[in-house]
């Protein structure tokens, strides 16, 4: 069993709690590592060294240049040992190593993005419809950043945060899942090989209501950036909201991935797969709701069934697994009860509906690749987030009636549109209710493009240029340069 330390003011230290818990590797049930349990006093620490930081010292008085050359540098130490830090996500997370090197790759570029960005962030002169006075605004770090993560995929949904809050200038203490915070925990060594000042970036491991809830409520923390379940965020939320924090919510979805009966058939089955069964269903933007069209419902059936029959569970190192474990226990029984569910409901069960227990499988938390038909809008399992292989497909009439169903859901993370007609592409993209909308294609996400939800889906956006803001206060400075200030007793 690995042993790891919690990540405090640049230097690796024990909890206060003098205990350990342990983290489990999907694919063969045992526990592989030991993860600090913090606690409040540990989340006091971390917040203080973060704001120590923030306010005094090397970090303080950097320039904005400085910050982005670490932060390049940062990025190039991740490209370095993306390999290893691969390997501990398919370990503690059971992501297939296949889609971990995509990721570790691409991280890279948040750093690089964010920090060619950090000495771009300018105020502006103000032109004042008072005369005498100069002023101009400037943006300044909000302060204190908790970052509070999930177990889907740890690093990258990281970086998401805090390249454009480094940019910005804020320090942080990340909150990762605990179910997954070995990987967290080897990036922060990273930080002070890429110079990073002490104290700029603190990793405190333990449970929700432990170390979470403390730093949710902690003086020092002046803003929260969460990624998880709506219940967890609503929470966050309500807390942070009497204490006047500010927040960043992303938290998950019910996504449409609608098929028009004018497009090309055989992509539009690809993206449904990868829509739902990349990460074994475990994504924000799963595309877990299938609208297809009547006219050709059955054919997309037909062909989406021949394709994800094919689908091969499996050890997650191996590179031709195509489906990996489910990475919680909690989360594997959940997926299941979703499945039972569905069933009771009345959708039918056109493939897998049960656990995964090919030999392959070995003592894993699989759950088959699932695909639920004559699925309707209103059964929990299609206004429900499952978090899981399970697809939902649904059957619409027209434009309209697809537009109606795809829009009758609390969340609004992401919708996609299989369609060759150019004017529909353009009306669904303006009327879907959702933060991202794909034509034609499904999951893409970059640096460079802002990334959020609408209704219940959540509050801020994170990548592209504005998610800096996220992480700025705005300060107008008003200077006299020549108003005669009267006595104010004297009426004029
Ligand atoms: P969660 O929302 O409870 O956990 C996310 C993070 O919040 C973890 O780091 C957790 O320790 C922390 N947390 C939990 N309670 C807290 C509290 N009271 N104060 C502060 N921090 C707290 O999600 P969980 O239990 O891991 O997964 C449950 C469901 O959430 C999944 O089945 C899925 O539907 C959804 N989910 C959505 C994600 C997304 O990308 N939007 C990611 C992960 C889960
Ligand atoms: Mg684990």
């Amino acid at each position: 069993m690995k042993r790891y330390h919690l990540r405090i003011a640049g230097k690796s230290c024990e909890p206060h709690s003098g205990s350990w818990f342990e983290s489990q590797n999907p694919y063969t049930g045992e526990s592989w590592a030991e993860i600090p349990r913090g606690d409040a006093r540990d989340a006091d620490a971390a917040a203080r060294a973060a704001h120590q930081a923030l306010t005094s010292g090397p970090w303080a008085d950097m320039t904005p240049t400085q910050r982005g050359v670490l932060m390049r540098r940062l990025g190039d130490l991740i490209a370095r040992d993306a390999a290893s830090l691969a390997a501990t996500e398919v370990r503690d997370n059971g992501k297939l190593l296949a889609e971990m090197q995509g990721q570790l790759n691409y991280i890279p570029q948040w750093f690089y993005y964010y920090g060619g960005l950090a000495d771009k962030v300018q105020g502006s002169t103000l032109p004042l419809d008072k005369k005498g006075y100069f002023a101009f605004t400037r943006h300044e770090p909000v302060g204190v950043v908790a970052a509070i993560t999930p177990w889907n995929s740890p690093l990258l949904l990281l970086a998401w945060k805090i390249a454009p809050a480094l940019a910005a200038g804020c320090t942080i203490v990340v909150k990762p899942s605990e179910f997954t915070s070995a990987s967290t925990l080897e990036f922060a060594e990273l930080f002070d090989e890429a110079g990073f000042p002490p104290g700029v970036f603190n990793v405190v491991t333990g449970f929700g209501a432990e170390v979470g809830a403390s730093l949710v409520e902690h003086p020092l923390v002046s803003k929260i950036s969460f990624t998880g379940s709506d219940s967890t965020g609503r929470l966050i939320n309500e807390k942070a909201g009497r204490l006047l924090k500010h927040t960043a919510m992303e938290l998950g979805g019910k996504s449409p991935n609608i098929v028009f009966e004018d497009a090309d058939i055989d992509q539009a089955v690809f993206g449904a797969i990868s829509g739902i069964f990349a990460a074994t269903g475990q994504t924000c933007i799963a595309g877990s709701r299938l609208l297809v069209q009547e006219s050709v419902h059955d054919r997309v059936v037909e062909e989406l069934l021949a394709v994800a029959r094919t689908a091969r569970m499996g050890d997650p190192m191996q590179p031709d697994t195509q489906v990996g474990p489910v990475t919680t226990p909690p989360q594997y029984q959940k997926v299941l009860q979703y499945i039972d569910i569905a069933r009771a409901e009345g959708a039918t069960v056109a493939l897998g509906g049960g656990k995964g227990t090919a030999p392959e499988c070995g003592n894993g938390w699989f759950v088959q690749p699932t695909i639920f038909t004559g699925v309707t809008n209103d059964m929990r399992i299609a206004q429900e987030e499952v978090f899981g292989p399970v697809l939902s497909v649904i059957r619409f009439k027209d434009e309209e009636d697809a537009l109606r169903i795809a829009n009758d859901v609390r969340f609004g993370l992401a919708a996609a549109v299989w369609t060759k007609d150019i004017g529909r592409a353009i009306r669904m993209s303006e009327k879907l209710q959702a933060g991202t909308v794909w034509v034609n294609t499904y999951r893409a996400v970059s640096f460079m493009a802002p990334f959020g939800g609408y209704k219940d889906s959540g509050l801020g956006r994170e990548n592209g240029m504005d998610a800096v803001r996220e992480y700025l206060q705005t300060k107008s400075v008003w200077i006299n340069s020549g108003a005669a200030t009267g006595n104010p007793f004297v009426l004029r």
